[in-house]
């Protein structure tokens, strides 16, 4: 019984002691994985911006040939980005802008929703402008986005199929 009673004393003890370096430990490798968060790749506004850039022209040949489905899709591709911005890009001063966008989706969304082309059409200018406010506003203001005139890939559709 002795020896049991000193065994269950010895092992809390030791279990005690050893309490702190497992934090340590268990700091270490929080420390080690920070790092590799800190030193992983992460998109920068500039790679975010080619992005929103591409899915906006063919947002426009989607909503031009009234394929609503592609329309809307594209849609939740640009909000993705603009929602992905201030959690990747929050080291940049522009991102405090980002918000003056929200207006002019919305109204797109809207016009896709209903599917009425003249909307969607006033829509996208809208929201062209709004890019280029917000360009204006941040010092940016050399990157003009304009309506494309022609599909910015060639192998895909944008006609409903
Ligand atoms: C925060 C406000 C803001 C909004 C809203 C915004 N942009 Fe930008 N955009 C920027 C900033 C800042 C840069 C410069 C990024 C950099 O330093 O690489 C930029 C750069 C760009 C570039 C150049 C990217 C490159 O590396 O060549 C394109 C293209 C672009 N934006 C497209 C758009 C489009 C299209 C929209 C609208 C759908 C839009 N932007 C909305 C702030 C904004």
């Amino acid at each position: 019984m002795k020896n049991v009673l000193f065994y269950l004393i010895a092992t809390i003890a030791f279990s005690c002691n050893q309490a702190p370096s497992n934090n340590n430990l268990l700091q270490k490798k929080i420390d080690s994985l920070q790092t590799e968060i800190n030193n992983s790749y992460k998109p920068g506004l500039g790679e975010f911006m080619s992005q929103i850039q591409i899915h906006h022209a063919k947002l426009w040949f989607a909503g031009k040939e009234e394929n609503w489905e592609l329309a809307n899709f594209e849609i939740g591709e640009i909000q993705e980005a603009l929602e992905d911005i201030p959690r990747y890009c929050a080291d940049r001063p522009e991102v405090k802008s980002i918000g003056m966008i929200i207006p002019a989706m919305d109204s797109l969304s809207n016009a896709v929703k209903v599917k009425d082309e003249n909307k969607f059409r006033n829509g996208f200018i809208l929201l062209t402008a709004t890019c280029n406010d917000c360009h204006k506003a941040t010092n940016h203001g050399f990157n003009v986005i304009k309506i494309p005139d022609v599909p910015p890939i060639t192998n895909q559709f944008f006609k409903p199929q």
